[in-house]
């Protein structure tokens, strides 16, 4: 069979426009590689189209000629999930251009959004009709809804929120022959079997291409209060966390957890950044908790409890933000040890989780584990606590260049994802599998679950076309 790729760039150019098509390199570069320069990858032309029939045309024209197609949004994957593969027989489907915010209701606590809408306009525009989007994470800025939707995105609120799952009321999508599936009613109650809605979601493009999304509004913030907490263990995080749920209901947002060495990596890198506490820490805590209009303010409500922890022996310090100003700085080493960590020097990073009453004990077990095992490395085990969800990364030896990542961290990471397999839990509790995590996902995801992926993606997918070699590991 003749090559299809010529042709068929010839129709989509003619169908998109110069403002929908390239094939220019220099245009398409920054969008070949990661955010984080770890994948670099080829295609044959970017695609960006301005609306749902176009984006449908091009996946019939691309299933006809067996082409297959990357979907990405804001290029901020953890895991390579939106760089195609380096062969460059692909083409980039780039969502950025629909980027609407369709309608936005705040008597039914709606927003649609187009999947290429920024993360951060979602905000922006729920906050002026008094409501907000309420997920969130770091790369807010850049970060799209259709990537979100598509990776299950989780984030610093879930704990009261949930992840993307619990908060996708309705999905369009184009599906990989083309069609279009209509499903943004916001149905509560919806019976007709298998759920295509939550299938989309996390599916990472490997079954059709998510257009817009119907996306849960709640009520905005009309304060908050963010605390910066010292305690001794995890375990003691974790009680407290218990303890602060009893006494102020659902008022707890965020429970983020930050080992010493982090804030040290923070406050060494990254400038500007200050210590919250006078005293040093092994653990610290960033809680938020906030409250609606008209409900009792939530700084007395922490102040209370944190008050009384501190009294029985629980936490061993703990101050509240005096200003919005002081709250963001606090929020600014959280969201800083990524960068920090990656300033200074090589890590194998992970994204596990356990059932949330274990992960103290897997946090001590496993960090014993791989710091007797790989001398030299020493773990930072950050994140979110109270979803059960740490970031377990292991820093290289003290020294190490930048071929530790080829030569020595595959080992590490198999040994983190067998422990934390062994526990019952995760190898990607809110990353996604993309391109990083895929043989480890195949090595430990279980006969079971990998059939079955198998199965739905030939059945939805069979000439394999929707962003290939992610997610779904070949048998
Ligand atoms: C975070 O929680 O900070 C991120 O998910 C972890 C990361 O950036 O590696
Ligand atoms: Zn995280």
């Amino acid at each position: 069979m003749s090559n299809p790729m010529p042709q068929l760039l010839e129709k989509l150019s003619a169908l998109l426009g110069p403002k929908g098509f390239t094939a220019d390199e220099g245009e398409m570069a920054p969008w070949l590689v990661d955010w984080r320069g770890r994948y670099h990858g080829a295609a044959a032309a970017m695609l960006s189209p301005a609306a749902t029939h176009e984006v449908a045309d091009i996946v019939r024209l691309c299933a006809e000629a067996r082409v297959p197609i990357v979907p990405q949004g804001g290029n901020s994957s953890m895991v390579g999930g939106a760089t195609p593969g380096e062969e460059g027989d692909a083409l980039l489907l780039s969502m950025r251009r629909m980027n609407r915010l369709r309608s936005l209701s705040p008597e039914d606590n709606l927003a649609t959004c187009e999947a290429g809408m920024i993360l951060a306009d979602l905000h922006d525009a729920a906050a002026i009709v008094k409501r907000r989007f309420p997920l969130t994470l770091g790369s807010k800025g850049s970060a799209t809804i259709g990537g979100l939707v598509s990776t299950n995105a989780g984030g610093t609120q879930v704990l009261r929120f949930g992840t993307m799952r619990g908060l996708v009321m309705g999905i369009e999508a184009v599906l990989p022959d083309g069609s279009l599936y209509e499903g943004l009613a916001p149905l509560k109650k919806d019976n007709r079997g298998y759920d295509l809605r939550q299938l989309l979601i996390g599916a990472e493009g490997t079954v059709g291409v998510v257009t817009a999304a119907g996306l849960k509004l709640v009520p905005a913030i009309h304060e908050r209060a963010v605390a910066w907490v010292g305690v001794s263990a995890p375990a003691a995080a974790l009680a407290l966390l218990r303890r602060l749920e009893e006494k102020t209901g659902d008022a707890v947002e965020s429970f983020e957890l930050v080992p010493r060495a982090a804030l040290d990596l923070v406050l060494t890198h990254i400038p500007g950044t200050r210590a919250p506490l006078a005293g040093a820490h092994e653990w610290n805590i960033l809680i938020e908790a906030v409250a609606p209009e008209g409900a009792p303010g939530p700084g007395d409500l922490l102040a209370g409890s944190l008050g009384q922890a501190l009294e029985v022996g629980l936490i061993q310090d703990a101050t509240i933000a005096v200003s919005e100003a002081q709250a963001e700085a606090f929020w600014r080493i959280r969201d800083s040890i990524s960068e920090a960590e990656q300033k200074d020097g090589p890590a194998a990073k992970h994204d596990l989780s356990v059932e949330v009453a274990g992960m103290p004990d897997f946090i001590r077990d496993a960090t014993q584990r791989v710091e007797s095992r790989f001398p030299g490395t020493r773990v930072i085990a950050f994140g979110h606590l109270g979803d059960g969800n740490v970031h377990f990364n292991v820093r290289a030896p003290a020294g190490s260049g930048g071929e530790w990542h080829k030569q020595d961290a595959p080992g590490v990471i198999s040994f983190v994802h067998d422990l934390v397999t062994q526990a019952g839990g995760s190898i990607s509790a809110e990353h996604g599998i993309g391109q990083m995590r895929l043989q480890e996902l195949a090595r430990l995801g279980g006969s079971a679950r990998l059939q079955a992926m198998r199965a739905i993606k030939q059945a939805l997918d069979p000439h394999g076309i929707m962003n290939p070699g992610k997610l779904v590991p070949l048998a």
